[in-house]
């Protein structure tokens, strides 16, 4: 286990759902030169926040989202969520979607989003509960007898966000993933994803290249360097909520998008 002394202690009612990083670093062991890929990467997010990722491209950000993720572990420091130390996955703290939407083909959408109950033998009775529960969360009521290859790339990726949410954890993780969306979509899906944000109350942690993306989602912007990643910047996004089109032309958006892209191009 790992030592979790430079993580400050949180009261057990205010666990859930907090994310917290002290120290964490990551070498890549490589056949040739180790890869850097993390360095000293201190984050705390707060029960129900909605933070965003930032940084440029090979700077750590989806290494971060893995480690919090319990898919690889760090070389140095402590990750906690809930108050507790992530050494493997568990979806009942943490469900993860990435840019792609990984769904396997030969299922219905909604024995996708069952599978991670079926890995665990959870009943069919309540999987199936479960999983219409999580279709009708992300707006897919009715699309789960459906086959991945008769959905949309939109239609795709809700249904990876609806199985990321069908064991209710309380942190969710993302790693761009509206990306291989068009432009349309993917405004539609940010909508739709701050609608879902603010019905569970779950913490969120986002990876995005699109800084447009970062602050209007965003209750925070954690801003990284180029590798190894570090965090050079923190931004609070005040913009009051719901978050409309309209802000996106306005001074304040505009002014935090100008800080966060004036370090992302100095690590350029
Ligand atoms: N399995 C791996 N082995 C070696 N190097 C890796 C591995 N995965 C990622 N890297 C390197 O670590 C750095 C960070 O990668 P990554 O976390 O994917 O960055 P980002 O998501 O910010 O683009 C990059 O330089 C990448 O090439
Ligand atoms: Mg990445």
């Amino acid at each position: 286990m790992q030592p979790l002394a430079n993580i400050t202690p949180i009261k057990p009612a205010a666990r859930a759902g907090a994310v917290q990083l002290g120290g964490v670093g990551l070498v890549y062991k490589t056949s040739g030169q180790d890869v850097v890929a993390v360095s000293d990467v201190s984050i705390e997010v707060k029960p129900g926040r909605f933070a965003v990722l930032v940084g440029p491209s090979g700077c750590g950000k989806s290494s971060l989202l893995m480690m919090m993720a319990g898919l690889r572990h760090q070389t140095s420091g402590a990750i906690s969520i809930n108050g507790a130390p992530i050494e493997v996955p568990d979806p009942d703290r943490v469900g993860v979607v990435f840019q792609e939407p990984s769904l396997f083909p030969w299922l219905t959408a909604e024995e996708n989003v069952e599978f991670p109950l079926t890995l665990r033998g959870v009943s069919k009775q309540e999987r199936r509960a479960k999983a219409e529960e999580a279709l009708q969360l992300v707006g897919l009521d009715g699309f789960g007898k459906r086959h991945p290859h008769e959905l949309s790339g939109g239609m795709k990726q809700r249904v990876s966000i609806a199985r990321g949410l069908v064991q209710d954890p309380p942190v969710l993780l993302m790693d761009e993933p509206f990306a291989a969306l068009d432009e349309q979509t993917r405004m539609t899906m940010g909508d739709e994803l701050l609608r879902i944000w603010a019905a569970t109350g779950k913490t969120i942690v986002f990876v995005t290249h699109s800084l447009t993306e970062a602050v209007y989602l965003a209750d925070e912007v954690i801003v990284m360097s180029a590798r190894p990643g570090r965090i050079v910047d923190r931004l609070e996004v005040a913009l009051p909520r719901p978050r409309t089109f309209e802000m996106l032309s306005g001074d304040a958006f505009g002014s935090l998008r100008d800080r966060i892209w004036r370090h992302i191009r100095k690590s350029a």
